[in-house]
């Protein structure tokens, strides 16, 4: 089911400008004419790298760091929380799961998994919770701890500084598990084995998983002018031939606004996990699709995106990442093909995505993507790969 429209609503448009969550890709206009002539005003006026410290490798970022721990940094710096407390498509939601439904939460023990700035914790200690365990592994839990001190909340709300799989919780068992996991592609990251492993360690039998259930969805969009900018760009780099970098740019999805102007076919279903149930390893699955042709069109690229749902509220509550839907910092997830498909009205593009854990680095995402398309126009049938890092 994918929700038809975000269920939340702000009075302002702050939501509508989101940076991301780590440093990923900008549309920047590029112009390629009179390259020749500006060779010297180049050299002169765009140099910024006077300090050439700049260009040094900083001793404190130590070369003995693993990417989780470049992970958690970001999550220190208050930017990253300014970000997703801003987008009020996902703020407001669980903000109106929590109010609403109060009966969910009064006089029960509650586990937030990986509280940020403890907005979770203090959303669930005034619906009535008995006792809030905020648990942050980065250096944000002290701003956590503060603010829920000045709010008053200090007798509710404990914040306990660590990782979810190494702490030690005060209780042997927690009656509600409320996290804000998702990553791009909803699977980025994989913040997802951190709420079900504390779910499996401390969540009371029947307890509630908040939100219980994810969907990833895939759709089809003509995208022409972008794929030229992003993907062909690298062509002629100021007259020189960098194609072998755009390999690497088709590996990569690229995280971006999609106009539902460019939609060309159905959105198909790919796959919902129940967190309340699912085991850790259905992160990884094999999914079918077919994206059948809503009108004759050029198709660039697949796109994907996800919702959640709170099913046990008094009314199912949510909201969708699509690009039908009001915008979020996830934006969508677009996927580059090799060829331009040229598809007409009616006729199914049909494969498979694969979507796993990269084994060295298990916050990135695999995915393989088998497609074919058996039309008038155009009969084709690849496989590619991708990885979001
Ligand atoms: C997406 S943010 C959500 C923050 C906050 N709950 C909110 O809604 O604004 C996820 C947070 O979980 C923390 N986190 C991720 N993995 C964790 C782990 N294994 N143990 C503890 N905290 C973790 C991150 O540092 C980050 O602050």
């Amino acid at each position: 089911m994918d929700l038809p429209e975000n269920i939340s609503s702000s009075d302002n448009d702050m939501n509508n400008n989101f940076q991301h969550r780590r440093p990923t890709k900008t549309r920047f206009e590029y112009e390629d004419d009179d390259q020749d002539e500006t060779i010297e005003e180049t050299a002169t006026e765009s140099s910024n790298l006077e300090d050439d410290a700049m260009c040094e490798p900083d001793e404190s970022m130590g070369g003995d760091r693993t990417s989780a721990d470049y992970y958690f940094d970001s999550y220190s710096h208050f930017g990253i929380h300014e970000e997703m407390l801003k987008d009020a498509v996902r703020t407001k939601t669980y903000q109106n799961v929590i109010y609403k439904n109060s009966f969910l939460f009064k006089d029960k023990i509650v586990l937030d998994v990986g509280a940020g700035t403890g907005i979770l914790s203090l959303f669930c200690a005034k619906a009535g919770a008995k006792h809030v365990y905020a648990v942050e592994c980065s250096h944000m839990a002290d701003m956590a701890q503060e603010i829920v001190k000045v709010n008053g909340f200090s007798n509710v709300i404990t914040v306990l500084k660590g990782k979810v799989e190494e702490i030690e919780l005060p209780v042997a068992q927690v009656d509600i598990i409320i996290s804000e996991w998702m990553g791009y592609f909803l699977l980025f990251e994989n913040m997802l084995n951190t709420v079900l492993y504390a779910r499996d360690k401390w969540l009371v039998n029947n307890g509630v998983v908040l939100p219980d259930k994810a969907s990833l969805y895939l759709t089809a969009i003509e995208d022409a002018e972008y794929k030229e900018d992003k993907i062909e760009f690298w062509n002629n780099v100021y007259g020189f031939d960098m194609s072998c970098i755009k390999k690497q740019s088709m590996m990569e999805p690229l995280v971006d606004t999609v106009d539902q102007n460019q939609i060309v076919t159905n959105c198909q279903l790919l796959k919902t996990m129940n967190i309340s149930k699912m085991a850790p390893g259905d992160a990884s699955f094999m999914a079918p699709f077919k994206l059948v042709a809503e009108r004759d069109d050029y198709i660039h690229a697949l796109v994907a995106y996800f919702d959640v749902s709170f099913t046990k509220c008094h009314k199912l509550t949510g909201f969708s990442t699509g690009p039908r839907s009001r915008a979020t910092h996830w934006k969508q997830t677009v996927l580059y093909l090799e060829d331009v498909l040229t598809i007409c009205q009616g006729e199914a593009i049909v494969g498979s995505m694969s979507v796993a854990q990269n084994k060295k680095n298990p916050r990135d995402v695999d995915i393989m993507l088998k497609y074919s398309l058996n039309g008038r126009r155009c009969v084709l049938s690849r496989t590619q790969y991708y990885r979001m890092r």
